[in-house]
């Protein structure tokens, strides 16, 4: 390995336009063996364009890409795996329908048959191995469509680490991950990069930017509006190149909730392995629900919206009992899920935004009989106004959006459905900062209206800040709900992976 450690990869004036957009402008940067490089920037700011360019996706307009000064021509994907680059899509990329393993050969077909046998078994070996060492024992038989948003993520990261590379991109592959998962990721990206491997890192959470990168480079509108070595940044100055403006309160939190209960929970079990599961929010609350990848929360919160019927329990809505045998019954209900798997269960990909947006509550657009396109448009102006949504939304399906302004679509479509109780799990995974400090405010202003919120989150401070208090999940059980006032990270890590004193120890709950 030792030849890498002077290899060095080099972006160059790298440009690439889509229709209507110049979603990358003569970007340039150096990639060297063993310095882990972040690269930040606001939703649609071209981080990922940037990485499709760079792993053979999309062909630049212009600008090269060098290797210790030899051109690469990236063509296709496969070319540029050849070349030495392992990549981690933020869109996670398994089949969903094959297995573990099977979803971790995949990808290498191109290679001599004879290799072809003895390298895959190695590979599934490495990325058991992987798999392992980022805490997670996941069945290598088990289907990838039974697994959860972070699982898969795990599983796209191991399979990309197991790849021989001397470069590896990972675009948010924390996305869904919560604190420990993503400690455990970060000692071993130090580690990938002491062997001599460049990596680029994207993250939209600043405070892991800051502790795991030794160069961090914002984009900003396409262009390259930063680039310094980490100890020339701070929380502030990095917010600032990304956002252009000053931002002073990260966590805008406001206290609305009453003695009032909206939902009241008892004894919920169901097959999934939600355990004997009790709470209560109340009219204006947000409760939020901490607990490792694996515990129960969206399992919960899918029970809470009929998708899945629970085997006993009973469920109280404003006091009436209630059993959902579908979403379509709890929307009727009032209660509304924004779902962690976006792509599976959110979004109509071949829709434009204001379809997006209107979806959950088509009545508000009626003219008489008819639908009322200029309705459609006014309303989603206004939300996609309030989110900072792409102006492009309103012209394009949301599959050509960038992942953050997906999520804001989806975000807006629950905030237009006037739901009486939003279940919101990650609400702010993949939202830039500024866009995020939105979704805060809105927060705010969906509990001044009376209306309680289940917040579902991995990112550990915004939990804390954003929630009036928290129920934190082990092995599908609430085993505490406490003021979040009363909590702090460390405890709540503690709390959730059920070990006492080390928090790096390792727990072998699920
Ligand atoms: N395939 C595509 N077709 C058309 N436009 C695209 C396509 N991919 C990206 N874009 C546009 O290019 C711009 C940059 O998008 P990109 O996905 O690179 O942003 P990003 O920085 O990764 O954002 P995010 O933080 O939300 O992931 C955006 O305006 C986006 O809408
Ligand atoms: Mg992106």
């Amino acid at each position: 390995m030792s030849s890498n450690h002077n290899l060095v990869w080099e972006v160059r004036n790298i440009s690439k336009a889509f229709p209507g957009v110049q979603a990358l402008d003569k970007v340039s940067l150096s990639l060297v063996a063993g310095e882990i490089h972040a690269l930040v920037g606001q939703n649609g700011s071209g981080k990922s364009t940037l990485v499709k360019c760079i792993s053979g996706v999309h062909p630049p307009d212009e600008g090269e890409i060098r290797r210790n000064g030899e051109l690469m021509i990236m063509s296709n994907p496969t070319i540029a795996r050849a070349r030495g680059v392992a990549t981690i899509y933020q869109e996670l990329s398994l089949v969903p329908t094959l297995s573990v393993a099977e979803n971790i050969f995949l990808g290498r077909l191109p290679q001599r048959a004879r290799a072809l046998l003895v390298d895959w078994e190695t590979t599934r070996q490495l990325a058991v191995n992987t798999l392992r060492e980022l805490g997670i024992q996941i069945d290598p038989n088990a289907v990838v469509r039974s697994l959860s948003v972070a699982e898969q993520q795990l599983v796209e990261i191991a399979k990309a680490i197991s790849e021989e590379s001397t470069l590896l991109i990972m675009d948010e592959p924390t996305a869904a991950l919560g604190l420990n998962e993503t400690r455990r990721l970060h000692a071993l990206i130090r580690q990938l990069a002491r062997q001599g491997k460049a990596i680029l890192y994207i993250s939209h959470r600043i405070d892991e930017v800051l502790d795991i990168a030794d160069r961090i480079t914002v984009l900003k509108d396409g262009r390259v509006a930063g680039s310094q070595p980490i100890g020339a940044w701070d929380t502030d100055s990095l917010v600032r190149t990304m956002l252009g403006t000053e931002v002073k309160e990260h966590y805008p939190k406001e206290r609305h909730a009453t003695a009032v209960p909206c939902l009241e929970v008892e004894g919920l079990c169901t097959e999934s392995g939600v355990h004997d599961v009790s709470f209560t929010v109340n009219v204006g609350e947000v409760l939020g629900i901490g607990g490792m990848v694996g515990s129960g929360r969206t399992e919960l919160a899918r029970a809470l919206f009929g998708v899945e019927r629970p085997t006993a329990g009973i469920i109280r809505l404003n006091g009436r009992p209630v059993h959902f045998r579908s979403p379509e019954q709890a929307i009727a209900a009032g209660i509304a899920l924004l779902p962690e798997n976006r792509k599976a269960d959110g979004l109509f990909f071949n829709f434009r935004g204001p379809q997006n947006i209107t979806i959950a509550r088509l009545s508000a657009l009626l003219a008489g009989p008819f639908l009322s396109l200029r309705r459609e448009t006014r309303f989603s102006a206004e939300y996609m106004d309030k989110l900072r949504i792409s102006p492009a939304a309103m012209e394009r399906t949301v599959q050509y959006l960038s992942g953050g302004n997906q999520q804001k679509v989806i975000i807006a479509r629950w905030l237009f459905s006037q739901a009486r109780l939003l279940i919101l799990d990650e609400p702010t995974q993949g939202v830039d900062i500024g866009a995020r400090i939105e979704v805060y405010r809105l927060i705010n202003e969906l509990t001044a209206m009376g209306i309680s919120i289940i917040l579902i989150s991995s990112d550990y401070p915004e939990l804390l800040a954003m929630s009036d208090r928290v129920a934190i999940m082990r092995g599908g059980r609430i085993v505490e709900i406490t003021d979040a006032s009363a909590l702090t990270e460390y405890r709540l890590l503690e709390i959730a992976s059920g070990v006492n004193g080390s928090a790096e120890r390792r727990s072998n709950e699920n």
